[in-house]
């Protein structure tokens, strides 16, 4: 005999159908136990919990109907069966709309009640197996999402907003815990007043969260069912609530809480909704871990271009802020063509360090107040191959290297070092060289004073097609006449 590992509750008002059922059951491995009304069988159902209710369909006090919506209310991943004498069809569809999966009528034989009994269990095995299922799909967006965006933010809420759909939960909030404070602090929220926002951090070990973190298991808060003194304190009495905490924990290391809650009146969260967070939960704490490594990565990234730009504008005087404003522009010229996050971030750092080549440029021809001689030109012209070798050795994450290469080719092909054309030349490359021009004729050098913006604006227009992509020109003029009376675009950048 196979030992089963469920557990029924067999209720009938007559003692001898819950004897006999209680033999079968137990004759075929089940555990089982009895009661004799709807009221003994809830009283039951606060005591412990059952896999199956094999109900009566007529009892003394309430209906086998009510009894298994009232069990199912306390226990969410309840199945039922109705055993009746005199099955009518309204009686059928009734306890079938009840959510009760199965039927059947008295008298039975015991193969009847086993068939009926092994089929509503193997029913409700695929369903949960669905749920798991279910988890699987947000898990597949957020793993996505993971690869399109570096941004911690992002994922956070992304994270938030998976739980809170797939849960069915109205509130929620993700609080990553800082390991060195010991502190939990919420970093993504949705339907939560600003002031507790703002407010909320917790030590581990104090408030929900903080016992979620220190314990590392989730914990199932519905009102007036907490065993656990200290939950029950920390719980606003009456408040009916229904919320579940999930601890996010990588590898044995916990990353944050997750908070999600809603009205009892729709429903209680269950053991299904705990067993749909562990997977998302798990999966979720690994993308955020990732994420995080990814962010530190990227910081010290920036700060090592930050050193590096510093040092080209040590070298020449007259290029100070050049890069920066190229930058700004850049940007903006890259957003306006619809250009992904990941290449905006390509595009900003290459125009930063488009010029650090210039540092194996000797002064006497970086600095020269007169016009280069042919051999110094040609010395010059070594700058874009100069600094592709410098930063093809940092291996940033970004792509920066061939549009810093490439960055003084010329639409026509009249440019350098390697006279590539149009569309040949990284798109990366063709923007900053559009913003370059506008910068280098509007700024001091050594060789001549700034010119007024209609003159750099009058090249522009002379050079668009030619040496210069008029696509990008276009573009650039027009970001140029948006931001004009209202200040440079790098005034607007401080402002901001
Ligand atoms: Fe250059």
């Amino acid at each position: 005999m196979a030992v089963r590992t469920e557990t029924i509750l067999v209720v009938d008002d007559q003692p001898s159908v819950v004897q006999l059922c209680k033999r079968l059951l137990e004759s075929q491995g089940f555990s089982a136990v009895g009661a004799s009304s709807g009221e003994e069988a809830l009283e039951k159902f606060r005591q412990q919990r059952f896999d199956l209710l094999l109900v009566d369909l007529v009892l003394p006090g309430i209906d086998g109907v009510e009894t298994f919506r009232q069990a199912k209310e306390m226990q969410n991943d309840l199945v039922g069966i109705v055993i009746t004498g005199h099955a009518t069809k309204g009686s059928v569809v009734d306890a079938m709309k009840s959510g009760l999966y199965g039927f059947i009528e008295k008298p039975f034989t015991m193969r009847e009640l086993m068939s009926t009994i092994d089929d509503v269990l193997q029913r409700n095995s695929v369903e949960k197996e669905n749920v798991r299922l279910r988890a699987f799909v947000p898990l597949f967006e957020v793993t996505k999402a993971m690869t399109s965006t570096r941004q911690l933010e992002d994922l956070y809420r992304l994270v938030l907003d998976t739980a809170l759909q797939e849960a069915g939960a109205e509130r929620g909030s993700l609080m990553h815990l800082d390991e060195r404070s010991s502190e939990l602090r919420i970093v993504a929220a949705r339907g939560l007043p600003t002031e507790i926002l703002e407010k909320t951090r917790q030590k581990v070990g104090d408030g929900i969260a903080g016992l979620v973190a220190e314990s590392r298991e989730p914990l199932i808060l519905n009102d007036g069912q907490m065993q656990d003194e200290r939950i029950a304190q920390l719980m606003r009495p009456g408040s009916n609530l229904s919320a579940i905490c999930y601890p996010l924990l990588s590898e044995g290391r916990m990353v944050g809480v997750l908070n999600l809650s809603r009205s009892s009146a729709i429903r209680t969260f269950s053991e299904s909704d705990k067993e749909l967070l562990s997977i998302l939960s798990g999966q979720a704490a690994s993308a955020i871990v990732s994420a995080q490594l990814n962010e530190n990565l990227s910081r010290s990234y920036v700060s090592t271009i930050e050193v590096l730009a510093k040092a080209i504008m040590a070298r020449d005087p007259y290029t100070r802020d050049h890069s920066d404003n190229v930058s700004l522009y850049a940007v903006r010229v890259a957003e306006e063509l619809g250009l992904s996050g990941a290449e905006n971030e390509t595009v900003r750092f290459a125009s930063i360090l488009h010029d650090i080549g210039k540092i194996g440029i000797s002064e006497g021809i970086l600095l020269k107040p007169g016009k280069l001689t042919d051999e110094e030109f040609e010395k010059m012209k070594e700058h874009p191959a100069i600094g592709a070798n410098i930063l093809a050795d940092a291996e940033f994450p970004w792509d920066i290297v061939p549009i810093v290469y490439h960055h003084q080719e010329k639409y026509d092909g009249t440019g350098y070092p390697d006279g590539l054309t149009g569309e040949a030349i990284p798109i990366g490359a063709r923007i900053i060289s559009v913003c370059d021009t506008y910068q280098a004729v509007t700024s001091d050098r050594a060789y001549r004073k700034a010119l007024p913006e209609e003159k750099a604006i009058d090249i522009l227009r002379k050079v668009s097609g030619t040496q210069l992509d008029g696509n990008i020109v276009a573009l650039f003029l027009k970001i140029h006449r948006e931001v004009d009376g209202k200040g440079t675009v790098a005034q607007q950048a401080i402002a901001a």
